[in-house]
């Protein structure tokens, strides 16, 4: 996996932006951070997490499988991705007034256990739209050269299961309207309280996806999206 993340950090940096160099520099950097997160969730429990989630479940749906559109699935995400998270919630970086006040009262131990709990759920999956996904397919699979953005498989995976290791979210089986939302909101600077420069509140795996996005049109979002939904 590092060879392919690693060219596509190139592949940002050389690109053109200044915020296209943050990024690129970030290649083995994010790596590093993620696999402290990693080494962080080891002592998280499952057994503690399921008793914590209940409060989570009337949003998150049955172990993590949401039935709502809006509201992401939680459930097979990687941990070390999940905690990052809750942590940008907790500190209020990561815009979303429903989880500041879910965050808030959230201990770095409470975080740990239902990040473990959660990514050992199973994903039930969903269907993708007949009519988008197979763009959606080939821009996820390929890339687009022409317009700077990379395979978004290169980070996420051939199946959408995204990078453990690295902290890289897994995207199958989310729904495809919480997928555009979060697809615009990085193109739009929206998702961080601040995402500037290559420098964000969200630190530097946001900075990746916000100069990934914003080479995205309205089209594009839509047929990922709806490819990514109908993953398995
Ligand atoms: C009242 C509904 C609601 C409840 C209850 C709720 N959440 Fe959320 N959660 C949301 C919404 C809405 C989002 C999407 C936020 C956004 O669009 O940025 C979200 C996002 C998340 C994310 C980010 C997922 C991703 O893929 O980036 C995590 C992690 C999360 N919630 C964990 C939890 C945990 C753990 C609990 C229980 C302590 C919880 N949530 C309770 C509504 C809820
Ligand atoms: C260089 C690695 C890399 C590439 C290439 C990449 N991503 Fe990402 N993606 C990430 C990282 C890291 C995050 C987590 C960012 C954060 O912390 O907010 C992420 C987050 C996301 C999220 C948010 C998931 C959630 O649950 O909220 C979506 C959606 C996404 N990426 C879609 C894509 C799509 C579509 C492409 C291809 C056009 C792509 N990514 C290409 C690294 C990458």
């Amino acid at each position: 996996m590092m060879p392919m993340i690693r060219w596509v950090g190139l592949m940002l940096a050389v690109s053109m932006t200044p915020i296209a160099m943050g990024a690129g520099s970030t290649g083995s950097g994010s790596t590093g951070a993620g696999a402290t997160q990693v080494g962080a969730t080891e002592v998280g429990s499952a057994e503690a997490g399921a008793t914590k989630a209940a409060v989570c479940m009337a949003c998150h749906g049955p172990n993590g499988n949401s039935v709502n559109e809006q509201w992401p699935s939680l459930a097979g995400q990687n941990a070390a991705y999940i905690e990052g998270q809750l942590n940008h919630f907790h500190d209020r970086s990561r815009i979303n007034e429903i989880m500041w006040g879910l965050a808030a009262a959230l201990t770095p131990q409470d975080i740990k256990d239902l990040a473990v709990y959660f990514s050992q759920q199973t994903s039930t999956g969903l269907e993708a739209d007949p009519s988008y996904w197979q763009a959606g397919e080939k821009l996820y699979r390929g890339g687009d050269r022409t317009r700077s953005i990379p395979a978004c498989m290169a980070c996420h995976g051939p199946v959408g299961r995204g990078n453990p290791a690295a902290g890289y979210p897994m995207l199958r089986a989310q729904h495809s309207v919480y997928t555009i939302e979060q697809l615009t909101n990085y193109a739009a600077d929206k998702r961080y309280t601040h995402t500037d420069k290559g420098d964000s509140s969200g630190g530097a795996n946001a900075a990746i996806m916000h100069t990934i996005a914003s080479r995205l049109t309205p089209e594009d979002m839509r047929n990922l999206a709806s490819y990514v939904q109908g993953m398995r």
